[in-house]
């Protein structure tokens, strides 16, 4: 396998690795999960020695030869709070992106500080998962861990940092932290002061393809490669999503049915942020505009594995058509980010009956995260007629199918629904400098393969069942008020 790129992406549920040729194939993959801890309801954390584990695991799996890679980078998990002492080690777990713990945190940056002066000087408002908040919970609640902590990073960053020592970030992931001032491109003198946080702690921001460092000793041992290989800034998983299905550029989007559910729609310029949708550099130096909602193919993956005690294909198999369920499904699982900015919200199934089957409820989750993925699409302030897709729940046809639908937007895949990981190689290349530029990259090695089209019928009857839809939020926003603690 001489030659070849390796793109990481850190997820939520699993790291994935792909070994990509610069022409773009595939020459080798391989996953290795973590579990996430959920310390109480509405919390989510992970320990960064989890994912240095599971990376290692990987690269055995995948079986490189010392010389076989020429680059590598990395996407990874959006806003988690990795900090850590000064001898580099991890003061506590990673509070992940899906933790509501700061909503107090967020309604006074959101309500004191104003929205307006946070959009001024980040080019957003805040959100229970951004980094922002989080610290300032931790500085509220865990005094003695907030004194400890000496350097910030994002969850890809430490990956970075154990395999070079760099102490780096890139500009699609500073933007979420709400402590980068995404219109300047820089750290926001402002925002740190209100959050305590000392500009010395965060780390250096860089273009997602420029060399954060190269492989020393101790990542050349995890990775089983030689030292000396060069090591990309990297960036956050959904600009690399968009970067592996080639979403580059005015016009490109890309949506993601991964654990969370994004709208990742590229602008030229900056557009600043504010309501639901964030405004974020993208890994090419541009910008995007991006709602997620916290919960997609976790609904997915909940109903299949833990409650049905099941697999995707046995339980996809005996689904009724879609849009005849009967049933709906609210996909808040962890809370909701777009478009709700609400850590009370839950998941809901309205409409059974005493015939309501099994298949019928599990057809329902699926409908209940395409329509929150359109709940995003509808508020974007963009048309958007066509997008790529990626996640793990873009690996079934059905979903894909019942996502346009909903949508109303053509979908078209690309060779690999691993798009965070294809993307990271694709920035490995640009950095190596097989390409002049990540559009370069995206041109010669992105493929589409599949094209889905909404279906006139099907789209009409999701554009009634969206009507329904729309109206539970609010009926049951006091009631999840309501049942806080419960
Ligand atoms: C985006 C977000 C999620 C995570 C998932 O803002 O929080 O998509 O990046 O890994």
């Amino acid at each position: 396998m001489k030659g070849v790129y390796l793109g990481i992406d850190l997820g939520t549920s699993a790291v994935k690795l792909l070994a990509v040729t610069r022409r773009g194939d595939i020459a080798g993959e391989a996953d290795e999960s973590y579990p996430a801890i959920y310390p109480a309801g509405g919390m989510c954390e992970q320990s960064p020695y989890e994912w240095i584990a599971a990376i290692s695991r990987a690269m055995r799996k995948l079986n490189l030869g010392k010389g076989d890679v020429l680059g590598i980078a990395v996407g990874g998990q959006m806003h988690g709070s990795v900090v850590l002492d000064g001898d580099g080690k991890s003061v506590r777990p990673c509070i992940l992106w899906n933790d509501g713990r700061s909503h107090e945190e967020t309604k006074y940056l959101n309500e004191t500080v104003g929205e307006e002066a946070l959009v001024r000087m980040t080019g957003n408002i805040a959100f229970a998962g951004f980094t922002a908040p989080k610290l300032m919970w931790i500085k509220r609640n865990e005094p003695e861990n907030f004194a400890r902590i000496r350097k910030i990073m994002l969850p890809k960053d430490y990956v970075v940092y154990r395999l070079t020592g760099s102490f780096t970030t890139d500009m699609s992931d500073a933007s979420g932290t709400l402590l980068y001032d995404v219109g300047r491109g820089e750290w926001s003198e402002e925002m740190c002061r209100i959050c305590s946080v000392g500009r010395d702690m965060l780390p250096e921001v860089l273009r997602s393809y420029e060399i954060a460092g190269r492989l020393n000793e101790e990542g050349a041992e995890l990775l089983g490669l030689e030292t000396g290989i060069p090591v990309m800034a990297g960036a956050a998983d959904n600009a690399a999503a968009a970067t592996g299905t080639g979403a580059i550029g005015a016009g490109g989007c890309n949506i993601s049915l991964g654990t969370s559910g994004t709208v990742f729609v590229c602008t030229d310029d900056y557009k600043r942020g504010g309501g639901e949708m964030h405004s974020f550099r993208h890994a090419d130096g541009g910008y995007h505009l991006m709602g997620c909602m916290l919960s997609a193919a976790e609904c997915n993956r909940w109903w299949t594995e833990l409650v049905c005690r099941s697999d995707y294909s046995a339980e996809q198999a005996d689904m009724p058509a879609p849009g005849s369920a009967g049933v709906l499904f609210l996909p808040y699982m962890m809370g909701e980010r777009s478009p709700h900015n609400d850590t009370d919200a839950r998941s809901v199934f309205v409409g059974m009956r005493p015939s309501t089957t099994r298949a019928e409820m599990g057809l329902a989750v699926m409908e209940g995260v395409s329509f929150g993925l359109r709940d995003i699409l509808d508020r974007a302030g963009v048309r958007v007629d066509r997008a790529r897709i990626c996640g793990g729940g873009a690996r079934s046809a059905l979903w894909r199918r019942i996502t346009a639908s909903a949508l109303g937007v053509t979908l078209e895949t690309v060779a690999t629904e691993k798009g965070p990981a294809y993307g990271a190689a694709l920035l490995a290349m640009t950095g190596c400098g097989e390409y002049n530029s990540l559009k370069e990259a995206c041109d010669a090695c992105v493929r589409v393969t599949d094209e889905i089209l909404p279906d006139g019928e099907l789209k009409a009857r999701y554009d009634e069942l969206y009507k329904v839809y729309a109206g539970l939020y609010p009926a049951l926003r006091q009631t999840f008020r309501n049942m806080r603690g419960i």
